[in-house]
């Protein structure tokens, strides 16, 4: 792309701010990555899945968090349960399928078999008298906080968290009308990429890229639509118009199923693109639901988990089944694009002749993303 190919799109060329991006080195320190998890992901309210994984008492999902391993598992009385997956015996990893379901109600430790309730308590530890020096009531799971946004279920592992409304102020009454807790995951993608997890939120909140990446999505969501409706604090985001009346995000352009729930008016015409701080992109069409959990694993590497979610009339209906493929394969096919670009960015900015790069105007929202990387850190980067 050059000036005259953005023109021809009728924009003029975005200008330069003078605003500078992070330096290359917060996408492949290591020790900046171990700082992120510390200040930022054991600390924030992070996404860790839909409720609709562990419907049943004793259904459980586990996700890693960095250097750390959870249990989510439905208690006996309906609740979500975030436990470390750590016994308290000798600290052997309780838990090592992915998901499941304890049949017994309880979770039993593979090696000296020391079992525990759903919520965590401790309930048998074989030939051991309780006495001074061990009391089966101090060996409860460490937990981490719980809250359900819509059937998104969050942790913290702070132990004192904000409260979760505040992190995610912006949210608060927004999407009510789509009722995500309705909703159902009618398809998932896990991408591993070689990529650090904060150019996955840079490249989601910015379309300046989508001309020439995104060849189909610009034609179906012009670039230049893009408005923002929150740029600070932990959610950020914003909108693009949908071109097509009644279309949406798929490979033919058409609407993959009828509104969701009670959207309406000028949602009917709108993507939304929100960034929940720091590990959940969500993405709101008319018609359904598309959100991403970015998990960490290195400085240069994350798996990212994409799902699609769907009212459950839809899901069910069989001649709707090509409508979701067609969502489906839009959103892979972009996906892939990013990812693309997102990797080459990870082995560029780790040249020693890279330093701080520049922001146009189409990016304006980034500079809000890493200023919200750089409080929670405590970092000062000279202007
Ligand atoms: S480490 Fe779990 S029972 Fe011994
Ligand atoms: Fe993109």
């Amino acid at each position: 792309m050059n000036d005259d190919a953005f023109k021809k799109r009728g924009v003029d060329y975005p200008v330069v701010m003078g605003e500078r991006t992070l330096p290359g080195r917060y996408y492949h320190s290591q020790e900046i990555y171990e700082e992120e998890l510390e200040k930022i992901f054991y600390r924030f309210w992070i996404y860790a899945c839909r409720a609709e994984e562990i419907p049943e008492a004793g259904d459980y999902k586990v996700i890693e968090v960095g250097d750390e391993s959870i249990i989510l598992v439905r208690d006996k009385t309906g609740n979500i349960r975030a436990l470390f997956n750590v016994c308290s015996h000798r600290g052997t990893q309780l838990c090592i399928k992915p998901a499941g379901n304890f049949k017994s109600k309880t979770i039993q430790c593979a090696y000296h078999a020391w079992t525990y309730t759903l919520e965590g308590k401790l309930i048998g530890a074989p030939l051991m008298k309780e006495g001074p020096g061990f009391k089966k009531a101090d060996c409860t799971l460490p937990m981490a906080h719980v809250h359900n946004w819509e059937g998104f279920v969050f942790i913290s592992l702070a132990e004192d968290p904000l409260p979760f409304e505040v992190q995610m102020e912006a949210l608060m009454g927004k999407f009510k009308d789509w009722r995500m807790d309705e909703l159902r995951i009618a398809h998932h993608i896990e991408y591993e990429l070689n990529c650090n997890w904060k150019l996955i939120l840079q490249n989601y909140q910015e379309c300046y890229h989508c001309p020439g990446v995104h060849p189909l999505l610009s034609e179906l969501t012009p670039f230049q639509s893009a408005r923002h409706d929150y740029s600070k604090g932990a959610v950020i985001g914003g909108y693009m118009d949908i071109t097509k009346e009644r279309g949406s995000m798929t490979m033919d352009g058409e609407a993959a199923g009828p509104p969701v729930c009670n959207v309406s008016g000028d949602d009917l015409q709108r993507v939304y693109y929100y960034s929940l701080f720091p590990n959940m992109l969500l993405t709101p069409h008319p018609d359904f639901v598309m959100f991403h959990h970015i998990v960490p694993r290195g400085p240069g590497s994350i798996s990212n988990n994409c799902y699609w979610l769907f009212h459950p009339d839809v899901i069910e209906d069989k001649k709707a089944q090509d409508r979701i493929k067609s969502a489906v394969d839009f959103w892979d096919l972009t996906n892939r694009q990013d990812w693309q670009v997102c990797e080459q960015m990870q082995v560029g900015t780790r040249s020693k002749r890279f330093g701080r790069g520049y922001y146009s105007s189409q990016e304006d929202i980034l500079i809000a993303l890493d200023k919200e990387v750089l409080k929670a850190l405590g970092h000062e980067l000279p202007e």
